[in-house]
């Protein structure tokens, strides 16, 4: 394919857009978790829409939507685009979407070129990349690069349904979702994910693309705090063991971590819940969920030992008992320089206004890098705002990063 620019259907966009908000198991802004009807029933739309766009459509054993359009050279690796569908609890409608529906417009634009690409072109539909009630984010692509192992698909939920049995139950085959993934160079030889920032920089700079250098890296943490039940009455304030001061004093060292990282890194507690929880009795045990993310690996090792030894002080200053389990979620992870320099020749061939950017987001794109060359291309955020009813992007932003997205596998194609 000789380079041209391909310019997206805003109509077109604005359409898919409106129809796949309709999937949501309803409540405030959009909720379509792992597994849900609202998710499944979703899925099949945005595979109708993949063979709509002329793509040849498959399901691999992690459930990732696979749409594939063959190039001259069938058996040359692919070029990738993609992202997801799912959407957290009471989530917005742009977080994921705008990569998937940017992608199924890129493949029409291309095939309303009329012109064959020489790779083969790939949109890919991530199953469940939002974290799931068994702690794990990005099943799909984790699954796709052979990152998901026999012990993620173990990891009981609250109700202690493990992992695999829910992938079962969704029917999908657990133990072909292990082992070495299918995805390698052969496959494919780029990744693109076009995404929203889901923070305010580009808005606050008024810059229409971020090419984004690096994804965070996330450290989750559970800490079990056990104290004494006593009565709320009688039992004198310094001989108390409540476990519920300690994990108040940890919310707070957990945000004192953040903010003294001045930017390198962020820390955020999600949840506190505690026992018995009657208002005349000492908690005796409470259960406190957190979490750090760093694009710098050094960063999030200081800052998890720092936390640590902190929790510990304080919990044995109460008087209580303190357990930490720490979960990995995933290292810090650069994004591919020359495909970051694609992105950058196709915005200034475009006269788009650009600026490199790391993620504090995750995105499968971190998974899939660790096996093929992989960038993201950002558009911004109202007022900065994501996971809830109000996340926002401007249609003409969402068009603006599709035609940037395009030209850039216009020019990977001619490479
Ligand atoms: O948690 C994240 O950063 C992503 O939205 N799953
Ligand atoms: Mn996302
Ligand atoms: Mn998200």
């Amino acid at each position: 394919m000789t380079k041209t620019s391909l310019g997206a259907d805003g109509q077109r966009v604005k359409d898919d857009l409106k129809a796949l908000a309709l999937f949501t198991a309803g409540g405030g802004g959009c909720d379509r978790t792992l597994f849900s009807s609202a998710y499944n029933e979703s899925r099949s739309w945005v595979a109708d829409r993949m063979r709509d766009a002329g793509l040849e459509v498959r399901r691999d054993a992690a459930g990732n939507l696979i749409g594939t359009l063959e190039g001259e050279d069938p058996t040359g690796p692919a070029l990738m685009m993609g992202s997801h569908t799912d959407t957290v609890r009471g989530g917005g409608h742009f977080d994921g979407v705008v990569g998937v529906l940017g992608a199924i417009e890129t493949v029409r634009l291309i095939r309303e070129s009329g012109q064959k690409p020489r790779h083969t072109i790939q949109v890919v539909d991530f199953l469940g990349e939002e974290a799931n009630d068994h702690g794990l984010t990005c099943l799909g692509s984790r699954s796709m690069t052979g990152e998901l192992t026999a012990a993620d698909l173990d990891r009981p939920n609250t109700e202690g349904v493990t992992l695999g049995e829910q992938c079962a139950r969704a029917g999908l085959n657990p133990s072909g979702m292990i082992g070495g993934g299918w995805l390698t160079r052969e496959k494919a030889s780029a990744y693109l994910e076009l995404h929203i920032e889901q923070g305010p920089l580009l808005e606050l700079r008024e810059v229409e693309i971020g090419v984004v250098t690096a994804i965070a890296g996330i450290e989750r943490l559970v800490a079990r705090f056990l104290g004494q039940a006593d009565h709320a009455g009688t039992m004198p304030m310094l001989d108390r063991r409540d476990a519920l001061a300690a994990a108040a004093e940890t919310v707070l060292a957990v945000r004192q971590l953040g903010c003294d990282a001045q930017g390198a890194g962020v820390a955020t507690t999600s949840r506190v819940t505690a026992l018995p929880g009657s208002p005349n009795v000492v908690p005796s045990a409470a259960r406190l969920e957190a979490e750090m993310r760093s694009t710098d690996p050094v960063w999030l090792d200081t800052a998890r030992s720092r936390l640590a030894q902190e929790v510990a002080d304080k919990a044995t200053a109460l008087g209580v008992g303190v357990e930490l389990d720490w979960v990995h979620d995933n290292q810090a992870q650069p994004l591919d320089d020359s495909l970051q320099t694609a992105i950058i020749g196709a915005a200034e061939s475009l006269g788009r206004s650009w600026i490199p950017i790391p993620s504090g987001a995750t995105h499968d794109a971190v998974h899939v890098a660790r096996r093929i060359p992989a960038a993201m291309i950002f558009v911004p955020s109202v007022d900065g705002r994501s996971h809830c009813p109000e996340e926002m992007t401007k249609l003409s932003d969402i068009t603006t990063g599709i035609d940037v997205l395009a030209q850039t596998v216009l020019a990977l194609d001619c490479r």
